[in-house]
């Protein structure tokens, strides 16, 4: 559910009208909705009620905006953090230290040392090798980094193979099979705490099927490790529940999930950690466009060329991904139509053969489910600028990330003086 419906025949985010925030901030610009975000944190939250203390760990890459991510730490949330820069955000976002977890394969030795520095509460470590550098980095400074051993479980979780990450052949994790001797090698290391296990096999599943299998083998592993003497205190088990893009299409609920949870991990003892992000953001927050003409004429459907393009929202170029695309006016009328952007390669296509409200130059639109991977996985590709962010509540509204006009991307560069 969220809170982008037609009021008074306009859509509105919460009670403010898009329009409005289309006069005055310009388009393309992304809206976010914190009651939206809200709604999203206590469901999530609500479905693990089972559970003993669990981490709700955000995952800032769905959208790492300072507003959305101190909306969550209001619900409770801590943070999941790939990089620095999201290490940093989530910090100045407010989230405690300890409940940061820092996830990814490419961790430099200045991003772990960093992380030890700030006293973040987990490390996943996702090879041996970076194990033994993380132990170096953390003895070096006097200090025992807290770490769990992010396993591959080698099991197909359905969704599209740009994002799946459970697989042998993936880069993530160490193969399961390995895990046992790996985590030997590395828990007599001084430098380390390594104190439990983490998965995670893809983002946008649709199926509860996959995750449930890789939990359990998680489950094996646990008991396994044990039996060698270990000691596992936290079970970490990534993000990846997947949400509704067209209308009426069924997603597995929260709820489901944390039922499946609940019941593969009774008996683990261990705190468990989450890091959800589309699930949480995806839906709080549209891309709102503008069309800048209809060209007709061609062999078949006309083109609507909106102002937001391929660099603003890289998901239907990148992985072919369907955003549904309404009017902000509908009329009542519809069209067939191909929704474009003005880039210049067909790449940069956001819909074909669409059945849509009927549109003209001028008109607003939104494209839906845009709160996850857009603003975020933006660029300036055909020097375009970046897109602003808006966050309303209520009936009111704020820009939390202010338009990089293309001029502010130029001042970067320099012609070097040999080349004048
Ligand atoms: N934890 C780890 C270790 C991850 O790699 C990811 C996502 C998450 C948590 C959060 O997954 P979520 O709950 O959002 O599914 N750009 C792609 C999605 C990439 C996901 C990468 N990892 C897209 O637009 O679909």
């Amino acid at each position: 559910m969220d809170h982008f419906t037609l009021q008074d025949g306009v859509l509105h985010a919460e009670q403010v009208a898009l329009s409005l925030i289309a006069d005055a901030v310009g388009t393309p610009v992304y809206v976010y909705s914190r009651a939206t975000l809200e709604r999203h944190a206590q469901v999530f939250k609500q479905a693990l009620g089972a559970l003993d203390n669990p981490l709700i760990a955000y995952a800032l890459k769905s959208n790492p905006n300072l507003a959305v991510v101190r909306v969550l730490r209001q619900q409770g949330f801590g943070a999941d953090v790939v990089s620095g820069g999201e290490m940093q955000r989530a910090l100045m976002a407010g989230i405690a230290a300890e409940d940061i977890v820092f996830s990814g394969v490419g961790k430099t030795a200045r991003e772990m040392a960093d992380g030890v520095a700030a006293g973040i509460g987990q490390f996943n470590i996702e090879s041996e090798e970076e194990g033994f550098e993380l132990a170096a980095v953390a003895e070096s400074m006097g200090k025992r980094a807290n770490a769990s051993l992010r396993v591959n479980p080698d099991v197909d979780a359905g969704t599209h193979e740009k994002i799946s990450t459970g697989k042998a052949e993936n880069k993530f994790g160490v193969p399961i099979h390995r895990a046992g001797e790996i985590f030997a090698n590395l828990a007599n290391k001084p430098g380390l705490n390594l104190r439990g296990v983490a998965v995670h096999i893809g983002s946008q599943l649709s199926d509860l099927a996959p995750m449930e299998t890789a939990f359990a083998k998680l489950g094996t592993l646990i008991a396994g490790l044990r039996g060698a003497g270990h000691a596992i205190s936290h079970a970490d088990l990534g993000g990846g529940l997947g949400v509704p893009y067209k209308a009426g299409e069924i997603m597995p609920s929260p709820a489901d999930y944390g039922a499946m949870v609940a019941r593969v991990t009774k008996g683990w003892d261990v705190r468990l950690i989450f890091e959800p992000g589309r699930v949480i953001s995806g839906n709080a927050g549209v891309l709102l466009t503008r069309v800048v003409r209809v060209k007709r004429g061609g062999n078949g459907d006309p083109f609507v060329i909106v102002d937001a393009a391929m660099n603003d929202l890289a998901r239907p170029a990148l992985y072919g991904a369907w955003h549904d695309f309404v009017a902000v006016a509908p009329s009542g009328e519809r069209m067939t139509a191909n929704v474009v952007g003005p880039i210049c390669e067909t790449g940069d296509t956001f819909a074909m053969g669409r059945d849509i409200d009927a549109l003209e130059a001028g008109d607003l639109a939104i494209f839906r489910t845009a709160g996850a991977y857009g603003a975020t996985m933006a660029s300036s590709y055909n020097s375009r600028g970046f897109v602003p962010e808006v966050m309303v509540d209520g009936d009111r509204w704020a820009v939390v990330a202010e338009r990089i006009e293309p001029a502010a991307i130029l001042a970067a560069e320099k012609v070097p003086d040999w080349l004048e």
